[in-house]
């Protein structure tokens, strides 16, 4: 079977967050983490006869659903899971934000491994919480999380919840079995409860580091919960659903407390939609995976022949983080705005010498980026 991933699809008609941002300018946009790709026509077609049905009103998760999500994490990820465990949100974001609520106190100290995902960076602050920094590491072109200063913070009585995100945004690695069981021994020792942000798991572009859900991990199963979704991987975020594997019942109470009365229930339409892509969507999700992996080989080559730049190979995602600092600007987004190409601000991250560009895209717009960039690095002189 094959799917045209070259395929460009104008988004500009849609009202298209991504497309929006540079309404009117030259600017191609790769930055929010939503891909250029049309799901799979399976997806498409189990819309299109939902709605064709008729009404839309409120619908609860349902046993089939359950049942192909069950199985999808068991042939994905290899983990039993049972469908209870299943608590089906409308976002990661709320979810993560559900879990400072349910297990959190006004003043109580958040961990949150830096750099990431901005709206997980405001959480705390958004509970009123302290935000705690545990730094990301670089050795040998791969993040790592710093374990020294996470076992140092988690230390303090205060600090009761991990918000964690693997595989990394933005930094993209994939943790380690090894560094997984620290992070579960030094959380588990100090009663921290780990909400891991697995949104990017079916993203894993490197075989040697598969991933690996937190809760399996010795000693984590009764304080961690993974959240999940379809919605990266078959771009189908903006139908708002995904889950929460909480297999602790006392700790899934909480978060199902938490939420009540406030967070909504998950859409029917991405309900139906991530159904159709967990039973149907695999030869789809191979060949996403081979795409991704070639335009991640041609922006790694392309960015790091460039004087200035340079990015590690990520072990999933469809994000490259790009090290912008050799080129001494004091405004890397405005450098990359002026080229005519618009990535998410490594300052919204915490890092504000980089850069993160989407690479899930038609080849032709990375080419089109990388010959706009190139023109830019050389009018720098
Ligand atoms: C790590 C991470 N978590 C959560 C989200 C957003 O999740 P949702 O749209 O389900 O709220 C994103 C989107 O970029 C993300 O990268």
């Amino acid at each position: 079977m094959s799917f045209d991933f070259d395929h460009e699809i104008d988004r500009k008609p849609t009202h298209s967050f991504k497309w929006d941002k540079y309404k009117g300018q030259d600017i191609l946009p790769m930055w929010v983490a939503d891909t250029e790709f049309s799901p799979p026509q399976v997806v498409l077609d189990a819309i299109i006869e939902r709605t064709q049905h008729g009404p839309l009103g409120y619908t609860l998760p349902y046993e089939s659903l359950n049942k192909t999500t069950v199985k999808w994490i068991k042939d994905q990820h290899g983990w039993d899971i049972k469908p209870e465990w299943l608590v089906w949100n409308p976002g990661v974001v709320p979810a993560f934000n559900i879990a400072c609520k349910a297990f959190c106190e006004e003043g109580d100290r958040i961990l949150v491994q830096t750099p990431n995902y901005p709206p997980m960076l405001k959480a705390p602050e958004l509970n009123k919480c302290e935000l705690v920094r545990v730094p990301s590491l670089l050795a040998d072109g791969r993040y790592y999380l710093d374990l020294d200063a996470l076992a140092k913070q988690a230390a303090d009585p205060k600090t009761k919840l991990f918000l964690f995100c693997n595989p990394m945004n933005p930094c993209g690695s994939v943790l380690t079995e090894q560094e997984l069981q620290k992070i579960a021994d030094i959380c588990a020792a100090n009663n921290v409860v780990i909400c891991s942000d697995e949104i990017h798991c079916d993203l894993v572009l490197n075989e040697n580091t598969p991933h690996i859900p937190m809760p399996t991990i010795k000693g984590a199963e009764d304080n961690s919960f993974s959240l999940m979704a379809a919605s990266k991987t078959f771009n189908i975020a903006g139908l708002g659903v995904s889950f929460s594997v909480i297999p602790n019942s006392k700790l899934r109470n909480a978060f199902r407390n938490a939420a009540m009365g406030i967070v909504p229930w998950a859409q029917v339409l991405g309900l139906v939609a991530t159904e159709a892509a967990f039973a149907q969507g695999h030869a789809w999700h191979s060949a996403l995976i081979e795409y991704l992996l070639s335009n991640q080989a041609y922006l790694y080559n392309e960015i790091n022949a460039l004087k200035g730049l340079s990015m590690v190979k990520a072990d999933a995602t469809f994000l490259a983080w790009i090290d912008c600092s050799g080129l001494g600007l004091d405004d890397v987004q405005a450098f990359w705005e002026n080229a005519g190409i618009g990535p998410s601000p490594g300052r919204d991250f915490g890092e504000p010498q980089f850069a993160r560009i989407n690479f899930g895209c038609p080849r032709s717009h990375l080419e089109e980026a990388i010959t706009r960039l190139k023109k830019a690095i050389l009018a720098l002189g």
